[in-house]
């Protein structure tokens, strides 16, 4: 069966706007356990991922985000093309692994990111890039963070990318097929 095109892809701007989002969370990664940083940015459905003075729109409000249409994603100025700027204008919606002495406790960049954004208010979400320092390889989500994702809805777009800019993109859909979502919940009456 073919699979479904995701509700909404993002134009290349935005897309690399959200991939350095994430390379700049990712600084703040506290991995003294493994080592391995990961940093990762949410955008919403508002198309928000500002935050400085008040939050402003990233992409305009008559993106088009349903069936195969395209995102009419349009950037408005940024204020610095600093990316520890632009970063800091987007702290609500991006997130770090943060490692715990106590082994388990700790938790991944995509989580971090997502209970700060719905801790905020926004759950409706447009896309997620994420980053890593393999230069080889793109950073696939955990098992856990997939199904975290899936919580929010399957058919939205997980950016993996290499440090380089490049990336992979697939859907929740496909980086966690057959799944147990909030729908099923529904379905004992
Ligand atoms: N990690 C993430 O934050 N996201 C991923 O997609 C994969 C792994 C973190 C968890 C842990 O702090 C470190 O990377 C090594 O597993």
């Amino acid at each position: 069966m073919a699979q479904k095109p995701p509700a909404c892809t993002l134009q290349p701007e935005c897309v690399q706007q959200l991939l350095v989002c994430s390379q700049e969370a990712k600084k703040s990664a506290y991995c003294p356990y493994s080592h391995f940083p990961v940093g990762a940015a949410l955008l919403t459905q508002e198309g928000r991922i500002f935050k400085g003075k008040g939050r402003v729109s990233l992409c305009r409000p008559d993106w088009k985000c349903s069936g195969t249409s395209l995102a009419h994603c349009s950037l408005k100025p940024l204020s610095s093309s600093d990316p520890s700027v632009l970063a800091s204008q987007v702290a609500g919606t991006t997130g770090c692994n943060i490692e715990n002495a106590c082994y388990p406790l700790g938790i991944c960049a995509e989580r971090t990111a997502i209970q700060k954004a719905v801790s905020e208010g926004y759950k409706d979400f447009k896309a997620i890039a994420i980053a890593s320092d393999m230069q080889d390889d793109f950073i696939s989500p955990c098992g856990a963070c997939r199904q975290v994702m899936r919580e929010f809805g399957t058919n939205w777009p997980v950016y993996m990318t290499k440090p380089d800019g490049t990336y992979v993109v697939m859907t929740v859909q496909e980086l966690l097929p057959s799944s147990f979502g909030p729908e099923d919940l529904q379905k004992t009456q």
